[in-house]
């Protein structure tokens, strides 16, 4: 059993003010978010449409934005989707669950999501992968990022908030073969050590990987 969407969705709608303040434009002080977005706005080239889900505040969708790509974000939290829809007014904000995605079989280009799997269970992973390898295109692009690790950190206050919320980490391992399970191909894994006083103290991951042109083989 995973946490419930309503605590992790009501943990965010408390925070979401104080979480777009502290990461506003996180990813310049990041240049390896910076490398990894650019080739990520590269591989897509003028594919469409493109969608951040766990967009949170949209400083991700925002970098892209800016990066030329026409692209929309989707979160969990109202809250959040409201600071994302201030911070980025000219992108299209929506609330959503990435493990039931409203949106059909093969339609999506390309899906970033940074640190959006960071509340889910295992069988939760699982269950995203499998949901954005169902509605992204035959030859789509998937990004992502984790904490690297095995340790679940539970927090009791966060930003000057009480929450009550486990945050997760995944072993490279475990992730690429749930990537590989979902069906996914030419899985690309970097990893990286924590920018030292910038973000949380743990290793990083970002993975990309394609959805087969041919759709995947049973
Ligand atoms: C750690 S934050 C990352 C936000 C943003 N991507 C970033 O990197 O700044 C995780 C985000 O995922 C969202 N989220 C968690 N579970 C979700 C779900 N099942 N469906 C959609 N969004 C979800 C949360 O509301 C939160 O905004």
């Amino acid at each position: 059993m995973g946490q419930k969407l309503t605590k992790i969705e009501r943990m965010y709608d408390t925070v979401a003010k104080e979480w777009a303040e502290t990461f506003s434009g996180e990813h310049e002080k990041k240049p390896k978010d910076q490398e990894i977005l650019h080739r990520f706005a590269r591989e897509i080239g003028g594919r469409r449409p493109v969608w951040d889900f766990g967009c949170g505040p949209g400083n991700t969708t925002k970098y892209l934005k800016n990066l030329g790509i026409e692209i929309s974000g989707l979160d969990l939290s109202e809250k959040i989707v409201e600071q994302a829809r201030r911070n980025c007014p000219e992108v299209h904000f929506q609330k959503g669950n990435i493990l039931r995605l409203e949106f059909q079989n093969d339609s999506i280009a390309a899906v970033v999501a940074f640190y959006a799997i960071v509340h889910f269970t295992k069988e939760q992973v699982e269950t995203a992968f499998r949901e954005v390898f169902r509605v992204l295109q035959p030859g789509g692009l998937f990004l992502f990022t984790y904490h690297i690790g095995n340790e679940i950190i539970h927090l009791n206050e966060f930003l000057g908030k009480k929450v009550d919320v486990d945050f997760m980490f995944f072993t490279t391992d475990f992730i690429f073969s749930c990537v590989k399970d979902s069906g996914f191909e030419q899985i690309d894994i970097i990893e990286r050590e924590p920018y030292s006083g910038v973000e949380y103290e743990s290793r990083r991951s970002y993975v990309f990987a394609g959805k087969p042109v041919a759709g995947k083989q049973s």
